[in-house]
């Protein structure tokens, strides 16, 4: 897939020292933007700054999306970075399997606050920096759309995302688009960590015979980011080869 660096000159992603948000920054490293990269974790923060092009613009700083006030900081430091930014991708998020009957009030808000929380902290910090033209893309899930056994606070909070997706496009146009990818069983850790059985079972309801890579998904996101995508927001696109067909 082709890159708009035109586009896409000045970007924030969360969640980037993880696995699809790594391979986002590549991707946008790639095509010359300039890049505020924000975890929570900010030692493996630390590592992926250094796995990037040494000559690429980026600036890392550790956040947690659960607080609005840590958003603000981030949005300091992005001013002070970027100026004015043209894509955020709200990527960080937490899969933890947690069975109904042992979700209690701690581990239901947790899970609550980084992937949905989050994404709202996020975009409201950040909004008054949006660049005339600029795209929002925020990382829901699969689970969003059919819940998921085991994760049910995951999956709700997901489709929360996909939600506040559509408001936010509403809210933000025509300055801004706001788009949606739902990822389906892309290969890093969070689907690892599933039992051998279930992700099998999911990989053979897969017409496409595989599990996608973050690689993937980091394509479509910069094509949400470009000006091929200028007429859509409030949109969902699926990346899950197919699984979505099978219900
Ligand atoms: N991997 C998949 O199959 C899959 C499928 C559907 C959706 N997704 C979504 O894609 C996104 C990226 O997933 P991934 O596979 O790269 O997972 P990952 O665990 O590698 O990355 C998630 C990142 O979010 C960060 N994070 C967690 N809590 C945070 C907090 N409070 N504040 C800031 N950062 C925090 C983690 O430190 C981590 O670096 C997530 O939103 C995930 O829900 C992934």
């Amino acid at each position: 897939m082709s890159t708009h660096p035109a586009q896409s000159e000045r970007v924030v992603i969360t969640g980037a020292a993880g696995e699809i948000g790594f391979a986002m920054a590549q991707r946008y490293a790639a095509a010359g933007a300039r890049l505020v990269l924000t975890d929570l974790n900010a030692t493996r923060l630390d590592e992926v700054r250094n796995r990037l092009p040494a000559h690429a613009r980026i600036t890392v700083t550790a956040h947690d999306v659960t607080s609005m006030e840590a958003a603000r900081a981030v949005a300091t430091v992005c001013e002070h970075h970027l100026g004015q930014v043209d894509t955020v991708i709200c990527c960080a998020g937490l899969y933890e399997e947690l069975h109904l009957e042992t979700v209690d009030e701690t581990a239901w808000r947790r899970s609550l606050a980084v992937n949905l929380d989050g994404v709202f902290y996020t975009v409201q910090a950040l909004r008054p920096l949006l660049a005339k033209g600029s795209a929002v893309i925020n990382i829901a899930s699969l689970a969003g759309h059919r819940g998921s056994v085991s994760h049910t606070p995951y999956a709700a909070a997901k489709g929360g995302v996909l939600t506040l997706t559509r408001s936010l496009a509403q809210e933000l146009a025509p300055h801004t688009r706001v788009n949606n990818i739902s990822p389906g069983l892309i290969d890093t850790g969070m689907v690892r960590a599933l039992d051998t059985g279930r992700r099998e079972a999911m990989i053979a309801a897969t017409p496409l015979g595989r599990l996608g890579s973050a690689e993937e998904v980091a394509d479509v996101a910069v094509f949400l980011s470009s000006p091929a995508a200028a007429f859509m927001t409030g949109e969902t696109l699926q990346v899950n080869g197919g699984l979505y067909l099978h219900s």
